[in-house]
């Protein structure tokens, strides 16, 4: 059985596609994620997902229960942390925890357990009976993903989780994600614009642009895909004797030479580089330095979807900038 399954999910807002015909399949035990701008679809696809929200047309599944009609089902097996921190800020960290296991129905005798082991396995026992007011970004995004794990759940929808906080703090929430999936073996959901994010949390990443689904694929399958690893190397010695000898070996796609410089364009970057090595004694030519640069998640998004994945907010934040400038200037 499938984690979550959905089929031809759309849903339409005054005529237009939020989600446009998302037919995804999410394997149990996986970290699945939603790569998109703003505005692509991914919070809407999340909200059908837990129940919050009805699709227009088409139907989803999450461990087996129809969403639409067995939304208690699919609730009770799933947690869900919303892009917003929903923390009360008055209260500590454990009285915040303690709220949300109430509301969850979790039996009263196991209640204080949970929340200590919560708490531990995210680090912040030693800050569990401060209030939330004198907590960091990165804390209250641990508290929030604490509060969705309380009752154990099978799949947990994380949505954008790291969005605004330091890079840091990031690498820091990725390590306590990947950590709930391994202690509980949990299926997790999440959405992103970070590509960064994407590539170093999901198994696979689905790339949704304006609603639709342009690809899925785990990321380094998508990025060998673009079959543009770039090779580059300076060479001393007989530097056209060597371009020869490489241009002859297979998996070449394109080549240069500038000089001693050869830029080598291939789909297996990494089998090349020792038969490169193997030629040069041949051709009487030493390699002085040699890089191997990948291509990134980046460049696979841009490529389906003809766009950069940048920051929506800092871009319309440069043009305020710049129009700003513009007026100044005309004053
Ligand atoms: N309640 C709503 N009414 C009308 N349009 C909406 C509503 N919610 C979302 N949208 C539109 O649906 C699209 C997808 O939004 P959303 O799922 O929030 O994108 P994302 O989470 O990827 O940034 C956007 O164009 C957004 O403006
Ligand atoms: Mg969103």
């Amino acid at each position: 059985m499938l984690a979550i399954q959905t089929e031809s999910l759309v849903k339409s807002y005054g005529g237009a596609n939020a989600v446009d015909n998302v037919s995804i399949g999410v394997e149990e035990g996986e970290i699945f994620g939603f790569l998109g701008t703003n505005g692509a679809g991914k919070s809407t696809t999340m909200m059908i997902l837990t129940t919050l929200l009805k699709p227009t047309s088409g139907s989803a599944r999450v461990v087996g229960h129809d969403v639409v009609q067995s939304p208690r089902e699919v609730r009770r097996n799933i947690g869900y942390v919303q892009q917003d921190t929903a923390v009360d800020e008055f209260l500590t960290g454990r009285d915040n925890l303690m709220l949300q296991a109430r509301l969850s129905h979790l039996p009263a005798g196991e209640r204080g357990r949970r929340i200590d082991e919560i708490l531990a396995m995210i680090e912040l026992g030693a800050r569990a009976d401060d209030a939330t007011v004198t907590y960091s970004g990165g804390m209250r995004k641990r508290l929030d993903i604490a509060g969705g794990l309380l009752h154990m759940p099978r799949v947990l929808f994380l949505d954008e989780p790291t969005v605004g906080l330091d890079i840091q703090t990031r690498r820091k929430i990725w390590e306590y994600i990947r950590r709930v999936h391994d202690e509980y073996g949990m299926t997790i959901f999440l959405t992103t614009h970070y590509m960064e994010e994407a590539d170093s949390l999901c198994d696979r990443v689905g790339i949704i642009d304006r609603g639709r689904i342009r690809t899925v694929d785990s990321p380094s399958s998508l990025k060998s895909a673009m079959g543009s690893e770039v090779i580059t190397m300076r060479v001393e010695g007989d530097a056209g004797a060597l371009a020869s000898a490489i241009h002859a070996l297979p998996g070449i796609r394109e080549m240069s030479r500038d000089g001693g410089e050869i830029t080598v364009y291939t789909y297996s970057g990494t089998s090349l580089i020792p038969r490169i090595f193997a030629e040069s004694g041949g051709a009487g030519a030493r390699i002085a330095s040699i890089s191997l640069k990948q291509p990134t998640l980046d460049d696979v998004f841009i490529s389906y979807t003809g766009r950069e994945l940048r920051d929506d907010e800092e871009a319309a934040y440069d043009r305020k900038k710049a129009y700003r400038k513009t007026r100044e200037l005309r004053a």
